[in-house]
């Protein structure tokens, strides 16, 4: 090809280049100037002074000096891979989201696994959660379904975000410690949050030390609605289960993956994919209407409660399959911006207060991470489906309306308009009440699900626990945190709050928590534990 009569080559991504001597692509500017001297600054002289009409070493070092955009302010580590969820069946029944219409429908997906709370350079196999977050490129816009591989969380309410993440990031003084919840900040703020300790019983548990990506269950967390053509509601929790299974890594190996391989996750998963290894999980729901929520001993509103899957066993729906690495690890992988209000028609939000600030904070955080209103421009952000609006302008806008019409309702019958059928039209919930900063009884116990799961776990898992217990809070040096920790843990498990004040050191057991709702007594006790 020729342009302007230069003699042109196409490069490996299929763009043209100028040919250079010996056959090669010639380096441009980014304005396509080709460039004569990649090796030396323009100078008076061979020893200066440099001078400032070399616009070629200026646009190089102001692209460098730009190259880095906030990390995440949580989740900053992570990893992702593009693939497809197949639909196994229809659930037109429970929903009129086109992606669950059709058995065998394929829908393409990015996905990305994360830390918490280590910074983007942190290593793999911290103990912490993992975020599972799931962009669905549906034919009705992009569903992102931001979940992490533990089914509950810290906190029950969004206000409390800043304060649990801020209390397992390093301290402000003194920057460290990294690992996230070995100090006494977070010790802290946890022991005076008892509405954490599930959250902390899953954390200490073998969960939180992954062996990989691929051996992860991953959570919605919170209740869903689904909402049919006929326009009936049913809750749902999603939940993902690995087709490998589940495994972790215990602590000892952990310690040393890290100091040998901090990357070992992110090589794992690239190891796999591109040796056509693919790791699939299946989608399940747990379903439930009404009666059962106000049946349930918990509320179904409180995020850090799971319904037991021996009481509402969970349905595999369809598959997801991780196929493809991204082409480039910042375009893809750092740039994807995925936000829980980010559903099609036929999937709804439940009034969950987690959720619904979340619902706020994602829009909030991309806008200031990715620069400007328009992230939705960059390709892994884009729809896959065809889309039509009337937003424009601002900072990197990429496409602006096409024409002479950029609003509605206008009179030259241009432009797209509203559809009352196929948009989203919001569950029809009734709501009434006290306008007031209030929670509700129902969220006040604190214990019961924390104790269900720390006896559900096998005596060696039990071990694993006291001992990531007591390692975490070892490095905490305050005593009076340490003991508040053993009050609460006492309220989980006595067997378990004794054990852990015992490898403390800590001789006069405290006085168990005192808690706004004595933990269930109708639950079998732990067996002895010989640690
Ligand atoms: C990022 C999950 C609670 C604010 C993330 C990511 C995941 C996640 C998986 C990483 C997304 C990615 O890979 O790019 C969860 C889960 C939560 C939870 C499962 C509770 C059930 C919250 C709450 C807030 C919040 C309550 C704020 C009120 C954020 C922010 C980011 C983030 C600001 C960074 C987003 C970015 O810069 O891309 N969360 N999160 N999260 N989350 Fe959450």
């Amino acid at each position: 090809a020729t342009i302007h009569d230069q003699k042109l080559v196409r490069g490996s991504g299929g763009e043209l280049h100028q040919i250079a001597e010996g056959d090669v692509p010639v380096l441009t500017t980014a304005q396509g100037g080709p460039v004569a001297d990649d090796q030396n600054t323009l100078k008076i002289g061979e020893r200066g002074p440099a001078l400032i009409d070399d616009f070629h070493f200026r646009e190089k070092i102001f692209h460098f000096d730009h190259e880095r955009i906030p990390e995440r302010v949580v989740h900053a580590r992570g990893y992702g891979a593009h693939g497809f969820f197949e639909t196994y069946d229809s659930l037109a029944a429970y929903t009129r989201a086109d992606i669950f219409q059709r058995a065998g429908e394929r829908t393409p997906v990015f996905v990305r696994f994360s830390t918490v709370a280590g910074s983007k350079g942190s290593f793999d196999l911290a103990r912490d959660v993992r975020g599972f977050a799931v962009k669905f490129y549906t034919k009705e816009g992009n569903w992102d379904l931001v979940g992490n591989n533990i089914p509950v969380f810290f906190i029950q309410d969004a206000i409390k975000f800043p304060d649990v993440i801020h209390s397992v990031k390093p301290e402000p003084d003194r920057a460290f410690p990294q690992a996230q919840s070995a100090h006494d900040n977070f010790w802290d703020f946890i022991s005076l949050t008892p509405e954490s300790m599930h959250m902390v019983m899953w954390v200490m548990s073998d969960r939180a030390i992954p062996r990989s990506f691929r051996f992860m269950q991953g959570f919605g967390v919170h209740t869903f609605r689904l909402v049919n053509a006929k326009d009936e509601s049913t809750f749902v929790k999603f939940i993902w289960k690995p087709k490998l299974g589940m495994q972790s890594v215990v602590w000892n190996e952990a310690v040393k993956i890290n100091g040998a391989d901090p990357d070992f996750h992110r090589r794992d998963l690239w190891n796999a994919i591109q040796s056509g290894d693919f790791p699939e999980w299946e989608l399940n729901l747990q379903l439930f209407d009404q009666e059962f929520a106000d049946n349930f001993d918990f509320d179904v509103l409180d995020p850090t409660k799971i319904i037991p899957e021996e009481i509402l066993p969970p349905v595999a729906v369809g598959r997801l399959v991780l196929d493809r690495m991204p082409d480039n690890f910042f375009a893809e992988t750092e740039q994807v911006a995925f936000m829980t209000q980010n559903v099609p028609p036929g999937i709804d939000f439940s009034n969950d207060p987690l959720l619904q600030g979340r619902n706020f904070s994602y829009l909030d955080t991309q806008l200031k991470r990715l620069g400007g209103p328009n992230f939705t421009h960059i390709p892994i952000n884009a729809p896959k489906c065809p889309f039509a609006h009337f937003q424009q302008d601002g900072h990197m806008a990429m496409r602006n309306p096409v024409g002479r019409v950029n609003y509605q309702p206008n009179s030259w019958n241009e432009g797209p308009r509203e559809s009352p059928q196929k948009g989203f039209p919001a569950f029809a919930d009734q709501v009434e009440g006290q306008r007031a900063r209030l929670r509700a009884e129902s969220f006040a116990d604190h214990y019961s699900q924390a104790r269900q799961f720390f006896i559900s776990q096998t005596a060696t898992e039990q071990r694993h626990i006291v001992m990531a217990l007591t390692f975490e809070l070892s490095k905490c040096e305050n005593p009076v945190i340490r003991e508040r920790m053993v009050s609460h843990l006492l309220n989980v498990d006595e067997t378990l709050g004794a054990a852990v004040a015992d490898k403390l050191g800590i001789e006069q057991l405290p006085e168990p928590a005192d808690a706004a709702v004595r933990p269930r007594d109708d639950l079998p006790a732990s067996p002895a534990l010989s640690i």
